[in-house]
């Protein structure tokens, strides 16, 4: 047997059949134009990636209160939908399926990154751990304001309306980003969510928010064009919990009601967009036990670690995010074992084409 039989093999998720098992992992690259509005430049990178069985492009926020970090795109305005279309475009010409992540911060954010008047928010006023970067340099993330009733039912409201206009831009659906310490994740985790109300306490409280947004998502675009992707028991942004293992059990088994498309997990051994040291719990295998659908695994993978995953059922696609950085053909490198070349940190949220559109395909490096 071929050392990518299963990862070159297609599959139904959801409303998609996908050519492949590839996905290309969510990665913000702050090259958004003004206002958050998509460029012909994204379009450009999109499109040279398009070969994955499914893209899940970067994440982009809900609203100008969802915004954290610099240059990122938005969902959340006409001219953004404008933009965002030129970007489905290029990925559907090549005959490629594209999801959108749709973001909001939470406390890891700084009002230096966001439209003036905006604020930042949390399930409680307790800042995030560690620095921003933002125009003026590093700088401490700001105590957030704790979210009212009224606030909380805006953001579903903003996330219901950001998944319409996603379809409206062209994308073949939507990723809710429940991981890595953002704003649902704030609301999962015992040490970011003091609230007393229905949204805090117990788990079954602290996953409702990611219950409610997930089915707003599921009733406006349709519960097959939804997927989330939670990050359990990783510590990325601060989001650490006192029982990490009844907590994601609980979430993952109330997404089973929904009948969305497919449950996406990050393996410990990588927080956010680094490697880290002495990580152990199977993420992947503790979804498995408890997630009833189709499963995408993210973090860390090779071709043969990622076969392996599918060989062993384990998941049903494996997502690649720096290999896809570095490699716009990394599709065609898996089928022919061709090298794949390494992403370089230093441009990864950097402006312009260096280390963005510029990394060649493999034919074209022997050309070079
Ligand atoms: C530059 C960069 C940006 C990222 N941005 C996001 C993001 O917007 N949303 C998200 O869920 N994960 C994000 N991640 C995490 C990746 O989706 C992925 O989980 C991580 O890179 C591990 O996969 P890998 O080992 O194949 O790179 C980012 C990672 C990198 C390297």
């Amino acid at each position: 047997m071929s050392g990518h039989e299963q990862l070159l093999s297609p599959v139904v998720v959801g409303a998609w059949q996908l050519r492949n098992r590839i996905v290309m992992a969510p990665m913000t690259r702050s090259r958004a134009g003004a206002r958050g509005v998509p460029t012909a430049l994204n379009a450009r990178y999109y499109g040279q990636r398009a070969g994955a069985g499914l893209i899940i492009a970067e994440a982009a926020q809900i609203s100008p209160e969802g915004q954290g970090y610099l240059r990122t795109p938005g969902i959340h305005e006409r001219e953004q939908i404008r933009g965002w279309r030129a970007v489905t475009e290029a990925v559907h010409e090549h005959g490629g399926t594209i999801v959108l992540q749709l973001w909001h911060v939470g406390r890891c954010t700084h009002p230096d990154n966001r439209m003036p008047g905006t604020r930042g928010v949390a399930p409680s006023a307790i800042a995030a751990p560690g620095r921003i970067f933002t125009p003026g340099g590093l700088l401490p993330m700001p105590v957030p304001e704790a979210l009212d009733r009224a606030g909380i039912a805006a953001t579903v409201a903003d996330y219901g309306q950001a998944a319409v206009n996603a379809l409206e831009a062209g994308f073949d659906g939507v990723e809710l980003h429940a991981a890595n310490g953002y704003l649902i994740d704030q609301f999962l985790h015992s040490s970011s969510n003091l609230r007393t109300d229905e949204y805090g306490g117990p788990v079954r409280n602290r996953c409702r928010l990611l219950r409610e947004v997930a089915a707003r998502l599921a009733e406006r675009a349709g519960a097959d064009r939804v997927g989330v992707r939670l990050s359990p028991f990783g510590a990325f942004n601060g989001a650490v919990d006192e029982d990490p293992a009844s907590l994601f059990a609980n979430a993952i088994e109330e997404l089973n009601g929904l009948g969305i498309a497919y449950l996406h997990v990050i393996n410990v051994e990588v927080s956010g967009d680094r490697n880290v040291a002495g990580a152990s719990t199977d993420v992947v295998a503790f979804a498995r036990r408890h997630w009833k659908g189709r499963l995408i695994a993210a973090g860390g993978y090779t071709t043969e670690s990622a076969e392996r995953e599918l060989v062993s059922k384990r998941a049903d696609l494996v997502a690649f995010g720096r290999p896809f950085i570095a490699n716009p053909d990394l599709v065609e490198r898996i089928r022919s074992e061709k090298p794949w070349a390494e992403a370089q940190r230093a441009t990864f949220y950097t402006e312009g084409e260096a280390g963005y559109t510029d990394y060649p395909t493999a034919t074209q490096a022997v050309a070079i």
